[in-house]
């Protein structure tokens, strides 16, 4: 019997809990009054009849340099213990995608506990997260002016811009709302906000660690300015007077590794995010270009036929305009055109690497003037 994924309805939460405990929590029984979905959109996957699998779509708005994406985040994926490994998981994930772009999300994105199992389904790891792990010695020696003052949770609102300029700067961090701020700066944890300049030119988030000589990590950071970022790594020496290491997290166009890297820090590229675009179409009428061009693309979507094309692709800062063509000079896969979109590894990249086919290479630098190579990441997890 075929696996039929649907959203989710009150009767199925007996079933809806169970399947998401065994995967993420521990096993333990959720008592009725706590079966509660707080937000999302919740999904499962009946297998004979019997709910299977489920999991959860989370509306997010995605920046893409000055353009915002409405984005479907894929999370709590869960297949009951005793059901897996019989194509669940996989029709839940071809019904999510599909059933994305027809909830009016072009874009979805998801975290996985392997990226080989999602690049089925079209989802490809954009950007590059540089988490750096700096022995407190080795951290750079800077002086700042910024004045530093520590934010209570209430005072998000004083960061929020300070973020979206980083944000907007590069591609795939979510425009955050209130509630999410919320998660943010008012977690379980006790999270320090610090931030520096005023107005806000960076932060850094952090959740205290009261051991001595053990390694400091900061959740979370952002910056507006040069000197904002020199005074957070300005910052961190004192952080780190009684601490190993101080780590931290920034995207691939690190300012960090542009001019401070040193002999003993430690980087590692972890926590990547996935994206695959739903909808071709609607997604580059979203972009917001600031040249003219005109360039001709086909796609290879095996789950999303209505993505192939061949396209026809004109663009002005007056908008873009798809159309369907009877050609195409540039021919890709839907996950190097997802990564593409989002601009890292960009589409020269991936073209440098005979990632995608090339007929005709002035179709390439146009089509780059749209899909403009930028740094990925994504703050948030979920
Ligand atoms: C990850 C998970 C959701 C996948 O669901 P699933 O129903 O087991 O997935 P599928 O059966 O569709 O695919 C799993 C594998 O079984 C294979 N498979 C699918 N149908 C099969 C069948 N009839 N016979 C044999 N193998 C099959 C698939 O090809 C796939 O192989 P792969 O390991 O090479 O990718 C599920 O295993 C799970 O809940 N895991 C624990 C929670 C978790 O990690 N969630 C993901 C968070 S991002």
């Amino acid at each position: 019997m075929p696996v039929v994924s649907r959203p989710y309805e009150p009767a199925d939460a007996e079933a809806f809990f169970a399947i998401r405990s065994a995967t993420y929590g521990n096993g333990v029984p959720v008592p009725i009054e706590e079966q509660v979905i707080k937000y999302g959109r919740p999904y499962v996957a009946e297998l004979n009849g019997v709910v299977a699998g489920v999991a959860k779509m989370n509306e997010y708005v995605v920046a893409r340099g000055a353009a915002s994406i409405p984005n479907a985040g894929i999370a709590g994926v869960a297949v009951s213990p005793t059901e897996r490994q019989s194509g669940v998981g996989s029709a839940l994930l071809s019904w999510l995608v599909r059933h994305a772009k027809e909830e009016g999300f072009p874009l979805t994105s998801l975290y996985a506990f392997r990226e080989s199992f999602y690049r089925k389904f079209g989802y490809e790891v954009c950007g590059r997260k540089t988490h750096v792990i700096c022995p407190t010695p080795r951290l750079p020696k800077l002086k700042s002016d910024l004045p530093v003052r520590r934010l209570m949770a209430d005072d998000w609102e004083l960061i929020r811009p300070c973020y979206e300029t980083f944000a907007r700067a590069r591609s795939g961090f979510h425009i955050r709302d209130e509630r999410r701020w919320q998660e943010v700066v008012g977690a379980r944890d006790f999270p320090a906000v610090y931030a520096f300049g005023d107005p806000v030119e960076s932060y850094a988030i952090v959740v205290h660690k009261i051991d001595f000589w053990e390694r400091q990590r900061v959740a979370e950071v952002a910056w507006s300015t040069e000197a904002g970022h020199r005074a957070i790594l300005a910052w961190f020496a004192g952080l780190g007077a009684n601490k190993t290491h101080i780590d931290w997290t920034e995207p691939s166009d690190s300012p960090y590794l542009a001019r401070y890297l040193d002999q003993g820090v430690e980087i590692k590229v972890d926590g990547p995010i996935m994206y695959r675009v739903t909808d071709f179409v609607a997604a580059v009428n979203l972009l917001k270009p600031d040249t003219v061009g005109e360039f001709t693309i086909e796609i290879r979507d095996e789950l999303i036929p209505e993505n192939v094309g061949p396209w026809r692709v004109a663009f002005s800062p007056n908008g873009v305009i798809a159309e369907k063509s009877d050609h195409a000079d540039l021919s890709l896969d839907i996950r190097q055109l997802s990564c593409s979109f989002m601009g890292e590894p960009s589409i020269l990249d991936l073209a440098r690497n005979g990632l995608i086919e090339v007929r005709d290479r002035s179709a390439l630098i146009q089509a780059s003037h749209l899909l403009t190579p930028s740094p990925v990441n994504c703050w948030d997890f979920f």
